[in-house]
């Protein structure tokens, strides 16, 4: 396949897209690197870090390896010293690469190192999660949490490259894989009715995770992704609608608190109820609505979202990073294939919310997970 092309202000970067691109990692590696600095976690260097290492023998250079506890209450600035105290305690030069193996924490994490380090060193992405390979490692988003705010510290910074080996998904939890299937839909809800209606049709296929169709759409995104950051790459306009479903997702997120539900799943859930905002506030017909929330059920994502309360909802979601002067902006389709980002009126938020939230119904959600891992069994 083809790679991917993100242009970007410092230049462009390719977006290789194949099974067992692991063990074709060295072609990406640039000739010049002094180093090669592979950041992971233990789940993820147990399961790919010999075969990544294995991949690099052959250039002939040192590697390093810093692994980092795994999970989001990680990403933070502590985490982030450990990692400075190994790059500077190994005297790496700013010819060393970073090259990220592993999810977004580790892909935001990682890229936020080598944005900071010595101002600034060359990284690659590599990631292993869905959501990472269809979002988070393109586009340059580089970010630890404050205790304050999730992403709250980071830097807009570009990665080399970008590596997807789409068979190391075949370990990924299916609740994960579940997860990352909400951002995929995503790009069509917002750019692509198309790859939406492709999605519905190949939804079985995408669960089971069948290598064609995974492959197609992790690419499809791409493209996507990549078209939207190279107009936009520090989100002064149009990057806003891949946030479609976000402003929901982050309220469910923080008012769960974080990790309760995966963020896939937080925004999967949001997309629902971007929907029917949308409905409300742009005329979105029904049946796009209800083929929103058909497809997000049959991803296995929830439907129904946690009643926190319309003040703890309304406070939540003004935290967001698209509100301005204490406006709430949500992203909105006018049709399925379609975004805009607006304010929208109170009372319309306040039936949204109240046509959205109930009981999270955890049994249905459990069973749904439990049909996930027989689909790919
Ligand atoms: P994650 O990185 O926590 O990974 C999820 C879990 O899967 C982890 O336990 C991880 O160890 C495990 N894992 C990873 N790859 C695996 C594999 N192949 N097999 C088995 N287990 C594997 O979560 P995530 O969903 O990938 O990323 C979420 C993070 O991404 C959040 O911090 C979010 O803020 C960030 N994010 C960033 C952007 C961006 O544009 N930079 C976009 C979306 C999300
Ligand atoms: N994940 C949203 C963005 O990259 O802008």
């Amino acid at each position: 396949m083809a790679p991917v092309n993100v242009a970007t202000s410092a230049g462009q970067y390719p977006i290789h897209i194949a099974p067992g691109r692991l063990q074709h990692i060295a072609e990406s590696v640039p000739a010049n690197a002094t180093r090669l600095v592979v950041i992971s976690n233990p789940v993820v260097d147990g399961l790919y870090g010999e075969v990544l290492r294995q991949a690099l023998a052959g250039l002939n250079k040192p590697v390093l390896t810093i692994i980092v506890p795994d999970g989001e209450a990680f990403k933070s600035l502590d985490t982030l010293n450990t990692i400075y105290d190994r790059m500077l305690t190994e005297k790496l030069d700013r010819r060393a690469v970073v090259l990220a193996l592993g999810g977004g924490v580790i892909g935001d994490m990682a890229g936020f190192a080598a944005a900071t380090y010595m101002r600034g060193i060359r990284y690659m992405q590599i990631p292993t999660t869905l959501l990472a390979q269809v979002d988070s490692s393109v586009g340059g988003k580089t970010a630890v949490n404050h205790p304050l705010g999730k992403n709250m510290i980071g830097a807009f910074y570009q990665p080399v490259s970008v590596d997807i080996d789409i068979n190391v998904l075949r370990t990924l939890p299916a609740r994960e894989v579940s997860a990352g299937l909400a951002e995929v839909i995503k790009y069509g809800l917002i750019l692509d009715r198309a790859f939406f209606e492709w999605c519905e049709s190949n939804v079985a296929q995408l669960v089971a995770l069948d290598a064609d169709a995974l492959a197609y759409a992790i690419a499809r995104c791409c493209e996507l992704k990549a078209q939207v950051v190279s107009e936009d790459e520090k989100e002064t306009g149009l990057r806003a609608i891949l946030n479609l479903g976000h402003t929901f997702g982050h309220a469910i997120e923080a008012g769960l608190g974080f990790g309760t539900w995966l963020h896939g799943e937080a925004v999967a859930c949001g997309l629902v109820q971007a929907a029917v905002l949308s409905g409300k506030v742009l005329g979105m017909p029904e049946t796009d609505i209800a083929r929103v929330r058909a497809l997000v059920r049959a991803i296995g994502c929830p439907d129904i979202a946690p009643d926190l309360g319309e003040s703890t909802w309304l406070d939540l979601m003004q935290g967001d990073k698209k509100t301005e002067g204490g406006e709430i902006r949500y992203v909105l389709m006018p049709a399925i294939g379609q975004a805009v980002v607006q304010a929208a009126p109170l009372q319309q938020v306040q039936e949204t919310l109240s046509a959205t939230v109930g009981d999270v119904a955890i049994d249905r959600r459990a069973a749904q997970l439990a049909d996930l891992s027989g689909a790919r069994a």
